[in-house]
């Protein structure tokens, strides 16, 4: 899996910089080849000379290194890896990743780099778990780079961890793992619906809900790492939700209606669609051109019924095409969902139960049950991440 492979490994000034070391002769063992960039900081922890013996490279750490005619600049580099890992990352760099703040190497090569960007924290637990800290790791996550943290599994997001830099032998798995099912989308075209519809009341009022969009984006970016085009259609998230992919096609609507139009639009020229929005039902009869005043009287807002995407999709489905859809449920979980499940022509359904802590809208993780015409499978709480990797397994199975 790593055989050929070309890795920026990024170290920082942290104590755990000297396992680098096993991380380095680990890709160097498996067929990787390595190229270290240290911040100055990670200089005082262990020295290059030691890192350029086990990668047979030299080391690259001044900002503005002399050009020896292989390594030119922190833009080669962007263009050069296949992965670039940062391992041990420093609250200090991971706040400056976050931020842009380009003042060493590394930071520089990081904001040019092309390819998937991996991340293991390594610090105190108070460091960690600041509130600084914590916004820093969901900014790069939602980016679409990986957090490897322990405890909680490949590309984990349920941030409670320890701060303790993850060991090398599973940073290294991480990487394999994400290799291994890299391009198995390949030249396939996934349309993705994310997050809330906002339904006008009147300038400045709405009827909307508390979808995140982050099972969506979750989604997108583990179709996208596995080489397929994305079509990813948004209802109104928050700024903070962004993706870097060039192999995502983001298009913002607000109300359901305007998702509905794209989405009917792109479905004929899509492989599959998964349909993880939380479209309002509903929406006002009509939208006051002026913000509606306080009467003293009871205030009563007529709702009309919104297009069902999923339904219109399901019925201009053709063979060969897939649609996934979700269920949000209070009650009846099971049989709701498999009504849905034929209603709007789904080929699965993946189930979240409000009954389940932890599942559901504004929360890092999720509890899925997927559902076909035939089978049952329920999976145990994780990261939206994780969640993502298994709903996409399960569609790359039909
Ligand atoms: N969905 C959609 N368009 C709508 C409503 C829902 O595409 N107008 C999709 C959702 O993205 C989700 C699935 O349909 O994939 C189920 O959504 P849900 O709101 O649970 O289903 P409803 O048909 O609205 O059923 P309910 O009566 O439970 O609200």
């Amino acid at each position: 899996m790593l055989q050929g492979k070309k890795i920026v490994l990024g170290i920082t000034g942290s104590i755990a910089a000297y396992k680098s070391c096993l991380i380095i002769r680990q890709l160097i063992k498996k067929g990787a080849e390595v190229q270290v960039v240290i911040t100055p900081a990670g200089k005082e922890f262990i020295t290059p000379i030691t890192l350029s013996a086990l990668t047979s490279k030299p080391v690259i750490s001044e900002f503005f290194a002399q050009r020896d005619g292989t390594w030119h600049s922190h833009v080669d580099l962007g263009l050069w890896a296949d992965a670039m890992l940062i391992a041990p990352a420093t609250a200090s760099t991971i706040g400056k990743m976050a931020n842009g703040v380009a003042d060493n190497m590394l930071i520089t090569t990081y904001l040019s780099m092309k390819a998937p960007v991996f991340i293991a924290p390594a610090m105190d637990l108070d460091m960690y778990a600041h509130p600084s800290t914590q916004q820093n790791l969901k900014t790069l996550q939602s980016y679409g780079n990986h957090i490897i943290e322990p405890g909680t599994g490949f590309l984990a997001s349920k941030l409670e961890g320890k701060g303790r830099m993850e060991e090398p032998e599973n940073i290294v798995a991480c990487l394999e793992q994400f290799f291994s099912q890299q391009g198995s989308m390949k030249g396939k075209k996934v349309l993705i619906t994310a997050g809330p519809t906002y339904e006008k009341i009147d300038p400045v009022r709405f009827i909307g809900n508390y979808s995140s969009g982050k099972m969506g984006f979750a989604l997108a970016n583990e179709c996208a790492n596995r080489g397929a085009q994305v079509e990813l259609v948004c209802g109104p998230v928050s700024a903070l939700m962004q993706t870097k992919s060039p192999h995502i096609h983001r298009i913002d609507v607000e109300s359901a209606q305007e998702m509905f139009e794209v989405c009917k639009e792109l479905y004929p020229s899509m492989d599959s669609a998964i349909l993880c929005a939380a479209v309002a039902d509903f929406a006002p009869e009509t939208t006051a051109k002026q913000k509606i005043k306080r009467t003293g009287d009871d205030m009563v807002i007529r709702l009309k019924p919104n297009p069902d995407i999923a339904a219109s999709l399901g019925q201009m489905k053709q063979k060969g095409q897939t649609l996934v859809g979700f269920a949000l449920e209070t009650n009846d979980e099971e049989s709701n969902a498999q009504a849905k499940l034929k209603k709007k022509n789904f080929d699965f359904i993946v189930l979240n139960s409000l009954k389940d802590e932890g599942a559901g809208f504004r929360t890092d993780t999720n509890k899925i049950t997927i559902i076909t015409a035939e089978s049952k499978k329920e999976y145990p709480l994780k990261s939206k991440e994780e969640v993502a990797k298994d709903i996409v397994d399960e569609l790359e199975r039909l």
